[in-house]
């Protein structure tokens, strides 16, 4: 597996496994389990998606050594501020099983989050953390995080697909040496992408299949992601994109398809903050 090397020295693989909308947790751990299996060793959950436990279960009972894998977890908007960020951590930690998260994320550019990344800071100064970061921001807060806080944040975990191809922030993450992570590489299966003319085109070329050409785009961009699938032989199809390339021509085709705003989630709304403020994932 190919990696990214955070500012930290950490490697981030290039694809690890999306676990969103997996909430059946018997359901959950079989899927972990598949793709332990099938290759995987990075594993993406968040504290929001209730499903932690099943994760950890799975990566804990497949065997591995601990440093063989990592595990991405994120620190719910409810839970922002200094204190609170302590006490959820501590509940994911132990919802996990692990003695330490490999990355750990502010899930939403919402509430005390300069509270969250101050405890941030210190759970990775005292090792609880081997790197940590931030999701769904924005270039502008970002760049506000980034220059009035002492650790940057290693990754900015965010919508980026075909539809969706982020150019101003990926630009800004580079300038200051944060690594993105694309979540819904796939755009989520929406807008019909594994049908979409110029990339079935592309595949049917290589005799590869869409979702791979989309994967192998991502990974030419130099983009770490976390597709998700609940299928077993998706999963390998997934994983299956590193023995063939896409040319400078294909490339350019595929950025033409981008629209230039999400479909999914519009971080930028008021609507936006109010929904993901309202949302209690414990008492
Ligand atoms: N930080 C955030 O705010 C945030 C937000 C969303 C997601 N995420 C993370 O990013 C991960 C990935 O994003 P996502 O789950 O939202 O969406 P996604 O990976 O873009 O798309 C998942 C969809 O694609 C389908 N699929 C996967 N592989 C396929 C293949 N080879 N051929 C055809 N269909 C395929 C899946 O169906 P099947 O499962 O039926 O195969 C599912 O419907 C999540 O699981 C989560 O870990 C983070």
């Amino acid at each position: 597996m190919q990696s990214r090397t955070l500012y930290n020295g950490v490697e981030l693989p290039m694809i690890g496994y999306g676990t969103f909308q997996i909430r059946d947790s018997g359901e959950c751990e079989q899927c972990v389990a598949d793709a332990l299996a099938a290759g995987y060793r990075l594993f993406d959950t968040a504290a929001s998606y209730e499903n932690e436990a099943a994760v950890g279960a799975a990566l804990r009972r497949f065997g591995l050594p601990r440093e063989e894998w990592l595990v991405t977890t994120k620190l719910w908007v409810q839970d922002a501020g200094y204190d609170d960020t302590l006490r959820a951590f501590d509940r994911s930690r132990e919802a996990l099983g692990v003695e330490h998260i490999d990355l750990y994320l502010i899930h939403q550019p919402f509430g005390d989050y300069y509270g969250a990344w101050r405890a941030m800071e210190r759970l990775y100064r005292e090792g609880a953390v081997r790197a940590i970061g931030v999701s769904n921001f924005t270039p502008e807060r970002l760049v506000d995080l980034c220059m009035n806080q002492e650790i940057k944040p290693m990754v900015n975990q965010i919508e980026i697909h075909p539809f969706y191809q982020q150019w101003q922030a990926l630009r800004v993450m580079e300038d200051y040496g944060v690594v993105p992570q694309a979540w819904g590489p796939f755009s989520e299966a929406q807008k019909d992408i594994f049908n979409h003319k110029t990339l079935a085109g592309i595949a049917g070329r290589h005799g590869k299949t869409t979702a791979q050409v989309i994967l192998r785009w991502h990974l030419q961009r130099g983009i770490p992601t976390i597709p998700k699938t609940v299928r077993r032989e998706r999963m390998e199809e997934n994983l299956d994109v590193f023995d063939f390339a896409l040319t400078d021509k294909e490339m350019e085709r595929i950025a033409a398809m981008d629209i230039g705003h999400s479909e999914i989630i519009d971080h930028r709304c008021f609507c936006t903050a109010r929904q993901l403020n309202s949302v209690k994932i414990h008492g």
